[in-house]
């Protein structure tokens, strides 16, 4: 082998780096995700000499422009974005294949390209045809909106030098390849090295860049994972590929919160934006079932009302079935248990399936009384009021404690009509009236399981 180059193992779903091959990644637990990688070491003297030219600086003598942020026209978007694209920053787009990345990304073009910014789009995956075909479901484009198929990151990066764009997409990461790495397009080192010069680019010239990872389910390609720590942004793309609607979530934001999410449907004409999550999440509900109660999550800042679904039966096998669509597995069975063992509900002979309709994915445990009431209701076979609204979480000795930002819940909860809402005892002793809306503050679960036994 030549001198400064090294074998190393790199784990396609984390990054993780190994000396020799490993059967289970220890950072990420995944199994056989280990391919091995020619790196090349540089000498330790030429970093010092690249390192040595900058010299340190005190904090005074930073001149920041007044964050100017570009929107992208869409709500939803800017929201994950913190307000808007930061010039200079890299964002990262995740998920799975086929979700909606390119379509998102394109829209993202249209909009920026009215507004007389220059837009360059790279794809690596798609022919030219291709895009304007896709182009044309979505609608008119702007001519500040140029393309470029190619996937040698060193003709990129020359071309954007030249062009110098505000924004550029790159689409994906993963068909990229730089020439100075010897590892095939997709693997963990080109993946890197090449949002490394991205990221050079963008900061650099000023330039935002948008790339594209899909998530990936075998060890083939290395998954966006790999690159989160490298990018200022990082935003999945979530929801089942088979219904319409499709969650952003940002994961990552050095210029804003996490933990916002999107939301937007798709349609015949590209991503639409649903402006108002909770009506479009209770869609389709019926009224009058058991086992159905409204919960109410904060994303981020917006209070989403959801439907938790839970049906409780008999069960045929030694070991009953405990399922979990949308939320934590062990959530539920801890949550299971404490029905047992405060309310000496017995549900050892059940099999209990709980699901958070939409499709979406919950980890907030203020949707715990929700979940508890919904298998109450289920179990006894009994309705809840399809007017009520529920929300608390649930400690191991059935009491409901407080959750942050209550009175926004309720509020929320009047919005969209409902007149009763059961949450925990302290919030409703710090919100006091709410017009319209019946409060019930409830210390325990049995104090709740009595409220909708009236
Ligand atoms: P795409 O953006 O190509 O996914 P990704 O880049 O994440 O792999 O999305 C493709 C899917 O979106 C495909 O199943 C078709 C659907 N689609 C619509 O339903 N309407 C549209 O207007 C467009 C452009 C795509
Ligand atoms: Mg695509």
């Amino acid at each position: 082998m030549a001198k400064g180059k090294t074998t190393v193992f790199f784990c396609q779903s984390c990054g993780h780096e190994s000396a020799k091959w490993l059967g289970q990644c220890p950072a990420c637990r995944e199994w056989n995700t280990f391919v091995e990688e020619t790196i090349e070491k540089k000498s330790t003297k030429v970093v010092q000499r690249e390192r040595a030219a900058a010299g340190p600086v005190c904090l005074s003598s930073i001149e920041t422009k007044d964050e100017e942020r570009m929107s992208t026209r869409m709500d939803e978007l800017d929201r994950v974005l913190g307000g808007g694209i930061v010039p200079g920053s890299l964002v990262l787009v995740g998920g799975d294949p086929g979700i909606g990345k390119s379509t998102l990304l394109l829209q993202v073009c249209q909009k920026l390209s009215e507004d007389e910014k220059n837009v360059l789009y790279i794809s690596g995956e798609e022919s030219l045809k291709q895009i304007k075909l896709r182009a044309a479901r979505i609608g008119k484009f702007s001519d500040q909106l140029l393309l470029l198929c190619e996937t040698n990151l060193n003709l990129i990066a020359e071309t954007i030098r030249q062009r110098k764009p505000d924004v550029v997409i790159i689409d994906s990461i993963q068909t990229m390849y730089n020439e100075e790495i010897s590892s095939a397009p997709g693997s963990v080192s080109q993946v890197r090295e090449s949002t490394s010069v991205l990221m050079q680019l963008a900061k650099g010239l000023g330039i935002s860049v948008f790339i594209v990872g899909h998530v990936t389910k075998e060890g083939t390609v290395a998954g966006p994972r790999v690159l989160e720590h490298m990018v200022d942004t990082v935003l999945y793309f979530e929801g089942d590929r088979h219904a319409s609607y499709r969650i952003l979530r940002g994961v990552k934001n050095r210029f804003g919160s996490t933990n916002e999410i999107g939301v937007f449907e798709m349609r015949e004409s590209g991503l639409t934006e649903v402006q108002n999550p909770s009506e479009f999440m209770l869609n389709g509900r019926l009224e009058a079932a058991s086992g159905s109660v409204v919960a109410c999550s904060m994303e981020g800042t917006r209070p989403i009302l959801l439907e938790i679904q839970a049906l409780v039966c008999h069960s045929t096998l030694a070991v009953p079935r405990r399922a979990a669509a949308g939320m934590d597995y062990n959530r539920i069975n801890l949550l299971l248990a404490v029905l047992e063992k405060r309310m000496n509900l017995k549900l050892g002979n059940q099999d209990v399936y709980v699901n958070i309709a939409g499709g979406i994915r919950i980890s907030e445990p203020a949707i715990d009384l929700g979940v508890i009431l919904a298998v109450v209701s289920s179990y006894q076979d009994r309705p809840i009021d399809e007017k009520v609204l529920v929300f608390g979480e649930v400690g191991l000795s059935g009491e409901v404690r407080a959750v942050s930002q209550a009175s926004q819940r309720v509020q929320e909860a009047r919005k969209l009509g409902f007149t009763t809402v059961i949450l925990p005892e302290v919030c409703r002793e710090q919100m006091g009236e709410i017009e319209g809306v019946r409060l019930y503050g409830v210390r325990t679960v049995a104090d709740a399981v009595r409220l909708i036994r009236k």
